[in-house]
């Protein structure tokens, strides 16, 4: 074998031997070669011109050209942490078993280790952290199955049921294409035109839509799952979790006085949390459903716009989880992880939703973009159990996915000769629901679209509809007629109230802000005549 080689012929990263004239603090370049000047190109005379072989820069500038990596479509902006979950083995007074095989739930012994990472949505990846804007909520299980990817936001609902619209909304709610500033004349057209999302919009601009921070906030898978037992019979579940530090959101008041002095409060209140010990932990909340269609509801429990009602599907505490380890690279790991909805382990299964299955195609279809073809060769994707494929090569290949003991000949399977064989199934019982349908293109049932929202607003307490009319009249006081009209429409179908106000509030904020703008102009009048020392 060569100098600096291992058993694959590859360099061994952790080889130390050294060139003649380095130390252990010798800067290299990353074929490992001692840099001599890190100060100066090379030149013709020392004013330039330079030239085309100045390796080392050239390396150190191209390298830097592409340190950055496509920033998320959406969740741009996130911060993450390590942590561990471990499962209460109950539901209620049975034993979990009678629900699910999933070992992360059954084997109470196991502290299963976690990373989260929790975002905003809508804009970028240094935006402030104090915008009304649903927070993502994802939670990586790395268990003794497999991995398991909880994604969900803080919200329990969503805003709209079909994944065919989720690039239109998203397009809304983002930057004006022209200029580059988000308006939100554009994002209530497509609200206002999607009246499924009259509940989201009632949770959003209410005192519940600027949470405090990352660790006082509660979280939600949204979409339903299904939970299937060593029978292979099936529950439908919704999960939800609470933060064991309470909930704390903002007022818009409170919220805009942060964002003036700083836009990263959340991501420095976890980090600064974790680093003192004050670890933040969740209790993790399941509702349960028996699988099927449930005709005698108002709603479809499939339809991701609407809640379970406790008093009727009550909460069930199924185990917790602390967060306990801050990253250590907070590329590597926050932003090159990667969550999906199709990431789930043998006794935790998909439900019918469409728009699961529309979400459970974009999220690694975008992550092979995003990080690349072999995302999951990287420590915070790969699972912490072995792994053993037959799937090779690809951009940034780094490892062959089968163990060493392994035939590196047979990469293919079945084969008489020794390939990788398929995991025992003898006295499995798979959950096979049986499907039948015309193929179409239709939206749900029962949309109920207003039913819940008006419930929503019954459900308030005084103060909190009086934020939620302050809020959304403000944010639709300058949307076209034809918008506050509709949306007007969309509430008093919700609340005869919920209208009333709503219209009341966009008439009493007009009025407010053309005061306010008089006084503006004259001010800048005066700023005007004062003169310009520049
Ligand atoms: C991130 C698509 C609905 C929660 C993302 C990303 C995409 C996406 C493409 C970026 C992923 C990445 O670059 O790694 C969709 C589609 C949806 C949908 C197509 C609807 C059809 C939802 C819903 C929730 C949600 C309903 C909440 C339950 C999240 C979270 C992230 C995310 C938390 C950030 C994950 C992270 O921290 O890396 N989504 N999404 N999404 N989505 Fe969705």
């Amino acid at each position: 074998r060569g100098f600096g080689t291992n058993a694959d012929g590859a360099g061994d990263a952790n080889d130390k031997r050294m060139a003649e004239n380095e130390t252990e603090e010798t800067l290299t370049n990353r074929q490992g070669q001692p840099v001599k000047d890190n100060q100066n190109i090379r030149t013709v005379g020392n004013r330039g011109p330079s030239t085309l072989e100045n390796y080392d820069f050239l390396e150190k500038m191209s390298h830097f050209d592409r340190e950055r990596i496509p920033e998320r479509v959406v969740h741009g902006r996130g911060a993450g942490a390590h942590g561990y979950f471990e499962s209460y083995g109950k539901i209620g007074d049975e034993p979990i078993s009678n629900y699910t095989r999933a070992k992360v739930f059954t084997n109470t012994e196991a502290k299963t280790p976690v990373f989260v990472r929790f975002s905003t949505v809508i804009h970028g990846t240094h935006s402030p952290e104090t915008l009304r804007d649903p927070r993502g909520f994802a939670v990586k299980f790395y268990t003794e199955d497999g991995n398991w990817d909880l994604v969900g936001n803080n919200l329990k609902i969503f805003f709209i049921r079909d994944a065919i619209k989720f690039p239109d909304m998203v397009h809304a709610f983002k930057p004006d294409p022209l200029t580059n500033v988000q308006d939100m004349e554009r994002f209530f057209d497509f609200i206002a035109s999607s009246p499924e999302s009259t509940h989201m919009i009632t949770f959003l601009f209410s005192p519940w839509g600027i949470p405090a921070n990352y660790r006082q906030m509660q979280g939600s898978g949204v979409n339903t799952y299904k939970w299937v037992n060593a029978e292979g019979k099936a529950v439908l579940v919704k999960y939800h979790w609470e933060p064991l530090q309470g909930i704390q959101n903002l007022s818009q008041k409170e919220a805009d006085d942060i964002q003036s002095q700083n836009f990263n409060h959340a991501t420095e209140d976890l980090y600064k949390a974790i680093e003192d010990g004050n670890y933040p932990e969740w209790e993790l909340h399941v509702q349960i459903m028996e699988d099927g269609e449930h005709k005698e509801l108002d709603f479809d429990p499939l339809d991701d716009t609407k809640l379970w009602y406790r008093d009727e599907f009550p909460w069930y505490k199924v185990g917790k989880m602390t967060l306990n380890k801050n990253p250590q690279n907070y590329f590597a790991e926050v932003e090159q992880a990667a969550f999906g909805t199709g990431v789930l382990v043998d006794g935790l299964d998909f439900s019918d939703d469409k728009m699961l299955q529309g979400r459970t195609f974009s999220y690694s279809d975008t992550q092979r973009y995003r990080v690349g073809a072999n995302y999951l060769q990287l420590p915070i994707n790969a699972p912490k159990k072995r792994v053993a494929t037959n799937q090779r090569d690809g951009q940034m290949a780094y490892h062959v996915d089968t163990p060493p003991s392994h035939d590196p000949h047979i990469n293919y399977e079945p084969s008489l000769l020794g390939s990788l064989k398929e995991a025992d199934r003898t006295n499995r019982k798979f959950h096979e629901p049986e499907i039948s349908g015309k193929l179409v293109r239709e939206s749900i049932d029962r949309p109920n679209n207003f039913g819940q929202a008006g419930e929503t607003w019954r459900r308030f307490n005084d103060w909190e509809r009086e934020d939620l009319i302050l809020n959304l009249s403000g944010a639709l006081a300058d949307a076209h007629e034809s918008i506050q009209q509709t949306m007007i429409k969309h509430c008093t179908e919700a609340d005869p109230e919920y209208g009333k106000r709503l219209e009341e509030g966009i008439k009493n904020h007009i009025a407010s802000t053309k005061d306010k703008h008089d006084e503006g102009v004259e001010k800048s009048r005066e700023m005007g005549q004062s003169s310009d020392p520049y």
